[in-house]
């Protein structure tokens, strides 16, 4: 028999554990060397034939999901603009014509690059197309989505902050394994900016043939970070986003936004937004004012999963970029709130962290309620910046651990999001431990919208019937 003061002692010790116990990881593991792979590595071998395509890399090129953003490089000459394709392999019955350009930066010119719109595809269809002439021609396919239906279930990958070292390379192997059909990329990729002068467009080129194992054959929807701005007055270079914006297209039309740095799609069962940490976003600004009609635009009874993805995070407990985001927290919480937002997920900080459901969209500068507080309406933060870029691991957390942070840790590694229908999605986030994949961190996830709706309707039900009411599962 339990004495009596010693189990409420436990219910208490376990209740208060639930609302206050954020998991700092003691792991530590031994990294690869924080340094780029040189560039004579395999992993960027150059394409064999003359003016072979190279850097194939594809996007979602509507807003649904039926059309796809080819983009290329030729390194010689400008080539061909053709993206032949279809159902059956090597049998293309259709044909799609591009564009070409190239631009300088610095000294350095780029290679020609092609950018070609495939549309009017099926839902769930692979495709294979074919790219280049003659003996440099290259072949390679992709699926597309299931068509937009709160039940379909899709699994998205979320990759921040890749660069192009050892740990980037295990990285996307470790992502490769985990079956997702989609990256979500937070921002942050090349890490191009690291060097100078004309080295910087031949790392972006090299990050280009290093990722075309993965982006070639599934979309990766992109959003920018900060080592995207490249803007180097000591250049004579102060276009913001020039070499990313030439290389990294998005279907920002297709969403009525009018800049390809902020901008929405639809993908199976998902409403995913991605938004620009380094574009003015204050009241009244191009992107304050589109993603306002964009988040009217969200249809849960079509597309129940609502995602948001940019590169600064808004909650992040580690002394890196500490505070960085609380700018746009101001502008855009009570949004994510009011619209109950699944989760987001940001990148930047070079570690990883998930946060309780919490908000502090009651802050205001006489209010005095400076600290967020639970919110069921709040989205879950994720921080992924994990990628493996040369800057290495950002291992110092602010200590105490907040209470609004659940779980962080200082390693490498990938999430992945498993949609399973309109109520509840898997996710994981998996840390790449020295060559082997762990999932370290992992949870249901509980749609915001449909599961309040289901409550709704069940205590509608159970007050009409008078039936025993169903208890509810409240994971996250
Ligand atoms: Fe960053």
């Amino acid at each position: 028999m339990v004495p009596k003061f010693l189990l409420i002692g436990f219910i208490l010790f376990n209740f208060l554990g639930y609302i206050r116990a954020g998991v700092t990881s003691s792991f530590i593991r031994s990294e690869w060397p924080s340094v780029d792979i040189p560039l004579d590595s395999d992993v960027f071998a150059i394409p064999s034939g003359y003016n072979a395509p190279e850097q194939v890399h594809i996007t979602q090129g509507d807003y649904d999901g039926k059309a796809v953003i080819v983009i290329w490089v030729t390194p010689v000459e400008p080539g061909s603009n053709q993206v032949k394709y279809g159902k059956t392999e090597k049998k293309y019955d259709f044909t799609a014509q591009g564009t070409v350009k190239n631009y300088t930066f610095y000294n350095y010119t780029s290679g020609y690059i092609h950018e070609c719109h495939i549309n009017d595809l099926e839902y769930d269809t692979k495709y294979f197309y074919e790219i280049g002439e003659g003996e440099s021609a290259r072949s390679f396919w992709f699926q597309t989505p299931p068509k937009i239906d709160p039940n379909a279930s899709y699994k998205f990958g979320i990759i921040g902050d890749l660069g192009q070292t050892y740990n980037s390379l295990s990285t996307l192997e470790h992502y490769i394994q985990s079956g997702a059909q989609t990256v979500l990329h937070v921002g942050d990729l090349s890490y191009a900016d690291r060097y100078q002068y004309d080295v910087m467009g031949v790392r972006w080129d090299s990050y280009g043939r290093f990722v075309e194992k993965i982006q070639a054959y599934q979309p990766w929807i992109w959003t920018a970070g900060n080592h995207e701005i490249e803007y180097m007055p000591y250049m004579n270079e102060v276009v913001p986003f020039k070499q990313y914006l030439y290389r990294y297209p998005t279907p920002y039309a297709a969403s009525e936004s009018s800049n390809p740095l902020w901008y929405a799609v639809r993908r199976a069962s998902a409403h995913i937004i991605a938004l620009s940490s380094y574009s003015p976003f204050v009241k009244y600004t191009p992107q304050y004012q589109w993603l306002e009609a964009e988040f009217k635009k969200v249809d849960r009874k079509k597309t129940p999963w609502l995602i948001v993805i940019m590169h600064a995070p808004i909650y992040n407990s580690n002394s890196a970029h500490y505070m960085e985001g609380e700018s746009l927290r101001a502008a855009f919480e009570s949004w994510f709130v009011k619209y109950k937002v699944d989760v987001i997920f940001a990148g930047h900080v070079h570690a990883y962290e998930r946060s309780y459901r919490i908000s502090n969209i009651h802050y205001n500068i006489t209010s005095g309620v400076s600290y967020p507080v639970p919110d069921k309406s709040a989205p879950v933060y994720i921080t992924v910046g994990d990628g493996g870029n040369q800057e290495g691991l950002a291992s110092r957390f602010n200590d105490p651990q907040p209470d609004y942070s659940a779980f962080r840790e200082a390693s490498y590694g990938h999430s992945t999001l498993e949609i399973m229908n309109k109520t509840h999605a898997f996710y994981h986030w998996n840390r790449n431990d020295d060559g082997k994949k762990v999932e370290t961190d992992s949870f249901v996830l509980q749609n915001q919208y449909w599961n309040k709706s289901i409550r709704r309707r069940k205590l509608k039900k159970n007050y009409l019937h008078s039936t025993v009411p169903t208890r509810q599962l409240d994971n996250v």
